[in-house]
């Protein structure tokens, strides 16, 4: 029986991506997208050209978690690998950034690893596999000016894969981070332009990456042959930041 994918936000760029690359490689997908978007999701999934079935839920909030996984079971789906991907930004310099800014930053990009992993992590446990893959960030890495909030909740997602690989390592369940650099998504297009292009002149590549050089690596961790890779951070961000 071919295994199941979760995708958290799996609408997106990257998200799409992941999903394209797994279900090529026959994965069951799941995606899960934000409640207030409900029709975007349903258009997004009937133009795609594999199968994939969506839920709504709120990453952000744990009983949305609980209900999007109920609706799960209830399909009669295992979820076997976890893409925990959605995210949002909302840039502002620290002295301007607003307690909104901050809480709504940290509640979607880091306490929905909670919310979302801790729904499924049990189910692995009993089946003896796994996969937990962190979508994190360059700038958790590094650090961003005018994202205080994003890059605290990214480097926060590296803690958080650090501690649950070794509570599950001997459970056939690895948890790795993969920190993109500046990907060619609606996100990044949404910088101002001037400052969107003063980033580029900093990435040794001197482009964006694109979705799917963040998908085939997801698709390589989520695989048996990468068995023995736990608790790890990749980068895949152009030279950007090397360390
Ligand atoms: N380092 C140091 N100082 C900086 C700086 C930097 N990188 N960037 C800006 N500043 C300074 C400016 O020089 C300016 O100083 P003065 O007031 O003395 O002139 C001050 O900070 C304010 O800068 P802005 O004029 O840009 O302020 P703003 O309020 O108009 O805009 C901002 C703030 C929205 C954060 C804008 O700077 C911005 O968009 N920056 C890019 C942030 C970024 O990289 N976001 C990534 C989004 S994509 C993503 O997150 C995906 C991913 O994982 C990579």
């Amino acid at each position: 029986m071919s295994k199941t994918l979760l995708v958290t936000g799996g609408t997106g760029g990257i998200g799409t991506a992941v999903c394209q690359n797994m279900a090529d490689k026959g994965y069951t997908i799941l995606s899960t997208y934000y409640p207030a978007e409900e029709e975007q999701a349903k258009e997004w999934a009937e133009k795609q050209s594999f199968d994939v079935a969506i839920y709504s839920c709120d990453v952000s909030d744990y009983e949305s978690c609980a209900a999007m996984k109920e609706a799960i079971a209830a399909d009669g789906h295992n979820v076997d690998i976890i893409v925990n991907n959605a995210g949002i930004t909302r840039d502002g310099m620290f002295h301007k950034m607003s307690p909104e800014k901050w809480k709504a930053v940290m509640a979607t990009n880091l306490d929905s690893l909670f919310n979302v992993t801790h729904q499924f992590i049990s189910g692995m446990i009993e089946r003896e596999f796994g996969r937990v893959i962190n979508i994190a960030s360059i700038n958790g890495q590094k650090g961003q000016a005018g994202q205080t909030n994003y890059s605290a909740a990214k480097a926060g997602a590296h803690g958080f894969s650090m501690a649950l690989a070794q509570e599950v390592v001997r459970k056939g369940i690895t948890v790795n981070t993969v920190s993109p650099g500046y990907i060619g998504t609606e996100m990044v297009m949404a910088i101002r332009e001037d400052i969107r292009d003063m980033i580029i002149d900093q990435i040794p590549m001197k482009r964006l990456g694109q979705p799917e050089e963040i998908a085939s690596l997801v698709g390589y961790l989520a695989s048996d042959e990468a068995a023995f890779i736990t608790g790890a951070n990749f980068a895949a961000n152009g030279g950007q930041h090397m360390h």
